[in-house]
């Protein structure tokens, strides 16, 4: 453990989640979660290998008595001065109901548990998406998927299965819930002086990344890609830029908000601008 108590949280151990525990973890007691007891290890094992403290928790987000437990592990070791939450499933992944539990449940699940635990000057960064930034609803379901509590939220009308037609759109609403209860959270994380922001990545170079790429949505992905001013796929490296700068003393006066990290994706598709038109 570290000498002074220091705990750092990071949730979902693919390619983002290793990045960031890498970047963050130094001089912490970092504590590992993931879903996978095969990731969960390899992880571990790796990191640990690096000269990190690591903790492993096998947790599954998208179970309230499992979130719990790693939020009372993660408070007995320490000061939780960070929490990094990039567990998720994507289209290509999963089906409606799968992306509905993990990614939009999931999120809020953790975010009420971290409420609780987080550390008087300590943030938390959660992983939406750029799809969330493409996916804005009405101001009234915009209000209901920020504030409902979370024991009722997958009771929602719009939220039902059969009221969604495919994986991409669950997807789409989850992480633009993500968005909106990262937001609304951060007002209670206020009341303990916390903060929590949320990063809604673009196309990103994980396994992941290369799922979708490899999808039936993959062309159409990569000619976004090739259109945007960056001209490349993000890194995971890049995302840990960003978890860095919103987990971080640059950052004391930033909480409550989402930065989009998708070189210049969604600024081409909706100004009709890109590269290629
Ligand atoms: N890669 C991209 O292009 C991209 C783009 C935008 C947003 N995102 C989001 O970024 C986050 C991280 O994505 P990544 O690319 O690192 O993905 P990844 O697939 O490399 O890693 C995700 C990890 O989450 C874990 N996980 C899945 N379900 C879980 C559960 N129920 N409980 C705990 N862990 C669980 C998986 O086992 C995996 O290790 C996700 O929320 C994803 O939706 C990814």
């Amino acid at each position: 453990m570290s000498a002074d108590g220091r705990v750092v949280v990071v949730v979902g151990l693919g390619g983002m989640g290793l990045a960031v525990a890498r970047r963050l973890g130094s001089g912490s007691t970092l504590v590992l979660a993931d879903c996978n007891a095969a990731t969960l290890e390899a992880a571990a094992v790796e990191i640990r290998a690096d000269g990190y403290s690591v903790v492993e928790h096998q947790t599954d987000v998208s179970d309230e008595s499992s979130v719990a437990s790693l939020a009372k592990t993660s408070v007995d070791l320490g000061r939780v001065e960070v929490l990094v939450h990039t567990a998720g499933v994507s289209p290509v992944q999963a089906s409606v109901e799968a992306i509905l539990r993990v990614d939009l449940l999931g999120t809020a699940l953790m975010l009420d548990a971290f409420a609780a635990t987080i550390a008087n000057g300590g943030a938390g960064v959660f992983i939406a998406s750029m799809a969330g930034t493409f996916f804005q609803q009405d101001p009234d379901l915009e209000k209901r998927l920020a504030t409902t509590p979370t024991s009722e939220l997958l009771d929602l009308p719009e939220l039902a299965p059969q009221a969604i037609s495919d994986p991409g759109t669950a997807y789409g609403l989850a992480k633009r819930a993500n968005q909106l209860r990262v937001r609304a959270a951060s007002v209670i994380w206020g009341r303990r002086g916390a903060r929590v922001n949320s990063i809604s990545p673009g196309v990103i170079s994980t396994p992941m990344g290369a799922a979708e790429l490899s999808g039936p949505n993959g062309d159409y992905m990569r000619q976004m890609v090739d259109a945007s001013p960056a001209r490349r796929l993000g890194t995971p490296h890049d995302i840990a830029s960003a978890v860095e700068f919103l987990a971080g003393p640059n950052a004391t006066f930033v909480t409550g908000t989402d930065l989009l990290v998708d070189g210049g994706v969604v600024a081409s598709v909706l100004t009709g601008t890109g590269n290629n038109s």
